[in-house]
């Protein structure tokens, strides 16, 4: 029987600022998967959910209606308890490298679907792809006995999974309706669903890196996506972390797999391995492993026993890549060119602007503006003096990698306009600002 629904109805009661049902929700959703609502229409659906917003039961409805749009990625294969950890999106966020691996040497199941970088922020398979020979793309029983052996494997979305969200994200970019809460809600947990895990822990970025700018719109999305998870019956729960100054010492692909491995050394950066600690510690304790603190002494104690490295190492190698990267970062890509920027003053790095170093990054050719866009593996920067750090003016503050020598310029200039100055040192800053459950 057809149905009685409207497009046009469906749109002017959005717009008007009614609720929609579950069954409008379900009706438009589906009509922007087969092509029967018209581009035009669902860009004034985007708007009118942007101006009007959404209450939870709407934004679950929509977030369920973009899960089951396409396949659902059917893990059941993996023995024990499977948990992901998701990031909003940040600059030099490479915690999944450390966190995937340390919570599967201590028996959490991580079979984790991983985005590609889009504009200055970057994204694991990439990162993961700069060690040669690893294969993002293992099948399904590939990569479900890679998860059972190992603890864990990481591979990439396929366009099969939550093909509304595609469709909407797309839109979205070019109707200015990104920045609204329940379709970012939904399209994140749309996917995240899609794959099926038992926990979700939500790394919900904050600050001048991050999607969402303020710590008010980031709390309220973390909110929003664990209310939305919890209604799916999904074990979920969030931290707002700081994402105002970049992650680490590195941003880029190579070098960010470099930091990862220096940190599972128990050489890392002391504040990205703390939000690795929580993130780790919110993950095990989500699977019932006992009490946070616990939880997290176990992470260090993985951490120093050298036991996340290995798991690391047997992933890479299982997924086809030289393990020997661990040993010999030689074997990474290098870059032809370096440059280094200098401090302009002496003084304090008062603040480091992380969106502006990403998008240096990507300049220099680690990330990409358009998704067919190539990427340079060895492109990035190194931070060699970050926030709270005494420099001398003159100094080398950064480390700028490429095999585009013109690139190199422009990067530059961008770096020099994201760094601050003080005269004394500016308050420590912590990187987990809020636990929300
Ligand atoms: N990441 C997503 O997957 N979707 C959004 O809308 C924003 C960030």
């Amino acid at each position: 029987m057809k149905s009685k629904l409207r497009t046009y109805d469906i749109i002017k009661k959005k717009r008007d600022g009614y609720p929609l049902s579950r069954e409008e929700i379900r009706y438009f959703i589906s009509g922007v998967v087969s092509g029967d609502i018209a581009d035009y229409q669902t860009s004034a659906f985007l708007m009118a959910v942007y101006l009007r917003g959404m209450n939870y039961e709407e934004t679950t409805e929509l977030t369920l209606a973009i899960r089951d749009s396409g396949e659902k990625a059917d893990f059941s294969g993996v023995k024990g308890v499977r948990a992901d950890k998701h990031s909003t999106g940040g600059v030099g966020d490479k915690t999944s490298l450390v966190v995937v691996p340390a919570v599967a040497s201590l028996g959490l199941k991580c079979a984790k679907v991983s985005g590609r970088g889009l504009g200055h922020t970057g994204g694991t398979v990439d990162k993961l792809e700069s060690v040669r020979g690893f294969d993002t793309g293992l099948g399904k029983k590939e990569f479900v006995d890679a998860v059972n052996d190992v603890g864990c494997a990481i591979i990439g979305q396929t366009a099969k999974i939550a093909p509304a969200d595609k469709i909407l994200y797309a839109l979205r970019d070019v109707t200015a309706t990104i920045d609204s809460l329940p379709l970012i809600a939904s399209s994140i947990m749309g996917k995240k669903l899609a794959v099926g895990d038992d926990v979700i822990v939500l790394d919900v970025k904050t600050g001048s890196g991050a999607f969402m700018k303020t710590e008010e719109e980031s709390v309220r999305l973390a909110e929003i996506m664990v209310e939305v998870g919890k209604r799916a019956g999904k074990k979920t729960s969030a931290l707002v972390t700081d994402m105002d100054m970049p992650l680490g010492r590195a941003i880029g692909n190579a070098v960010e797999v470099k930091e990862a491995i220096e940190t599972m050394k128990g050489k890392g950066d002391g504040r990205f391995l703390s939000l690795c600690a929580a993130l780790s510690a919110e993950m095990l304790y989500s699977a019932g492993y006992g009490e946070l603190k616990d939880c997290e002494k176990a992470f260090y104690k993985s951490i120093n026993e050298g036991k996340a490295l290995e798991t690391f190492r047997k992933m890479i190698e299982r997924q086809g890549g030289d393990g020997g990267v661990i040993d010999d970062y030689g074997k990474f890509p290098a870059a032809k060119f370096v440059r280094e920027v200098k401090a302009q003053k002496t003084g304090y790095i008062y603040r480091i602007d992380a969106e502006k170093y990403g998008t240096a990054a990507c300049v220099a050719g680690a990330g990409r503006t358009r998704a067919e866009d190539a990427i340079d593996f060895a492109a990035g920067i190194e931070i060699v003096k970050t926030v709270g750090e005494k420099v001398g003016m003159g100094e080398t503050v950064a480390k700028i990698f490429s095999n585009d020598a013109n690139a190199l310029f422009e990067a530059e200039r961008i770096v020099s306009s994201a760094i601050e100055y003080s005269e004394s040192a500016p308050d420590e800053k912590p990187v987990v600002i809020k636990r929300i459950v």
